[in-house]
């Protein structure tokens, strides 16, 4: 199987630059697909299952493809004594989606997160990498329905 991307293309094809070669391909697509898998076996000549096993032990990488707006709640010390088990609670509610879970239509996905890095701003979670901050119910529910909209305005 050929690789999809050029993405693997300038690293040396060294085992040893397997996880180099899975990062290039999630900055790439997003995430990394089974068709990718098998061109990075391929390319660094290791068995599938060995890509498989590392992808499965990194947290960082993602095996779906990643929801038009990606949630992610803080729970963090500060915002998790802020409220923080709320907010989530209420995005749950609106989005009818658990932590970890992505919507039908790829939509929107929710996670909880390592300290955003704006305690201040506590309890806070972000979309896309962008942080919000301060939540509370009226203020989360808002932000959730104003990107749904935002969405359907480009469709
Ligand atoms: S604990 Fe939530 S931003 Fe730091």
């Amino acid at each position: 199987m050929e690789n999809n991307c050029n993405c693997l293309n300038k690293i040396e094809k060294n085992a040893c630059n397997l996880i180099q070669g899975l990062q290039a391909i999630q900055s790439h697509e997003g995430f990394v697909s089974k068709q990718s898998i098998a061109a990075a076996a391929k390319y660094f000549s290791v068995p599938e299952a060995e890509v498989e096993d590392l992808l499965s032990f990194y947290s960082q990488f993602r095996r779906s493809k990643p929801a038009r707006f990606r949630v992610a709640v803080c729970d963090g010390t500060a915002c998790h004594v802020k409220g923080g088990p709320m907010v989530l609670d209420w995005i749950s509610a609106e989005l009818r989606l658990k932590s970890g879970e992505t919507d039908e239509k790829g939509l929107f996905s929710l996670e909880t997160s390592v300290c955003l890095g704006c305690c201040n701003l506590a309890p806070a979670m972000s979309i896309n990498g962008k942080v919000f901050g301060k939540l509370d119910h009226k203020t989360t529910v808002k932000i959730l329905k104003d990107h749904r909209n935002s969405k359907q305005e480009h469709q």
